[in-house]
């Protein structure tokens, strides 16, 4: 007898008896107010999946013996959900983060799942709380789906408890402004053969202690650096990407490949898709070193720098430390105020047009 998997159609829904009163756009910063549902989906190996369930947002009850507080079996995905100026609410491209969880799950041993019914699900949760979602333009309601191993086991095998669950966080901008980032290649983020192309909860922990260590120097955020020749990988929060005249004299968008080190960003994928839709400068996904940027920096050719993932969407970097120098990097040479650069914010106002339904794309996908 194959064992159930996920049934959207068996949803069970409880209402909270005490509704949260509806949070003001303004004192929104990201991630910090949570809506009054959420979604839990649990997994036996004995039993396959059981019936979805939407009930009021609260603590888990998770054995303390349980494999994602003993070996980090946790992987996550950031998504989110737009309303458009017709009251629909979008979410954007929903498959690639059903697509990266599932491939994120396999690397950790957690059992599959039907990516289709899942996301059905996850629909039905952000209908249930669609008053949350913000209705103003830069704002939205964060979707955050958490898989975990659940079973009591110190074995280190694969645990045969899961649970897949899903809470909504309404915010705004999460850098409302330029970054500065701090070039780190005394440590590193990932590594050949390790899993930093996989979202797991284990990559980010062992990277806030050299991101508090540059926090307090007066930088945002760590641009990660791997190897003896200092290759450019990403941020940690959202993958980097940057534009320039490259050595041949071409303007070039680049951005670093999914070589196994680095994040398979859906923002990323978006922004280099619609670039190449332009059709108008060479889009690359190649390696590029420190040393080779520095250079560009130094001769006037590195043009704009960003950052770019769910939660910050697009965000232009103005300074970078490397090797006991701060470098700094033009936004818009034509307005000193600029918080994007021109390239930056033309590819930041398509993405949003497109999630706010003004754009019509079938990356919008109606709940
Ligand atoms: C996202 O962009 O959705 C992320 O998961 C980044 C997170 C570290 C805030």
């Amino acid at each position: 007898m194959p064992q159930p998997n996920i049934d959207a159609s068996k949803l069970k829904v409880t209402l909270t008896e005490t509704p949260k009163p509806d949070y003001d756009n303004k004192t929104l910063s990201f991630g910090k107010n949570f809506t009054d549902h959420m979604l839990c989906i649990k997994y036996t190996e004995e039993n396959g999946w059981e019936a979805p369930e939407i009930k009021p947002y609260g603590p888990l009850a998770i054995d303390p013996a349980a494999f994602v507080l003993n070996y980090s079996v946790e992987t996550f995905e950031g998504m989110k959900a737009y309303r458009a100026a017709d009251g629909t609410i979008n979410l954007f491209r929903p498959s690639m983060n059903m697509q990266r969880l599932s491939t994120s799950s396999q690397r950790i041993k957690l059992p599959e799942f039907d990516q289709e019914q899942f996301l059905q699900c996850i629909k039905e949760l952000v209908k249930v709380d669609q008053r949350f979602v913000p209705d103003q333009y830069g704002y939205s309601l964060y979707i955050r789906p958490n898989f975990i191993g659940t079973e009591p086991n110190l074995n280190l095998m694969y645990s045969k408890e899961a649970l897949l669950y899903v809470y909504l966080s309404p915010v705004g901008p999460y850098f409302p402004r330029t970054v500065k980032l701090y070039a780190n290649s005394e440590q590193a983020r990932a590594w050949p053969g390790g899993v930093g192309n996989f979202k797991l909860g284990g990559n980010y922990a062992p990277a806030l202690k050299p991101a508090m260590d540059v926090v307090a120097k007066g930088y945002d955020q760590i641009l990660w650096l791997l190897g003896e020749d200092h290759y450019v990988t990403e941020v940690g929060t959202m993958n980097f990407l940057i534009f320039w005249v490259n050595e041949d004299g071409e303007k070039e968008l680049v951005t670093a490949p999914l070589d196994g080190i680095i994040l398979p960003g859906v923002t990323r994928d978006s922004l280099l898709a619609l670039a190449r839709q332009w059709g108008e400068f060479k889009v690359s996904e190649r390696r590029v070193t420190m040393p080779e940027m520095i250079r560009a920096i130094a001769d006037g050719r590195m043009l704009e720098a960003f950052g770019a993932g769910t939660a910050c969407v697009v965000c232009s970097v103005s300074e970078i430390f490397y090797e006991g120098k701060s470098y700094a990097i033009p936004v818009d040479p034509s307005n000193p105020d600029a918080v994007f650069g021109p390239l930056t914010n033309r590819l930041r106002t398509e993405l949003l047009d497109i999630q706010y339904g003004k754009t019509p794309s079938p990356w919008a996908v109606p709940v």
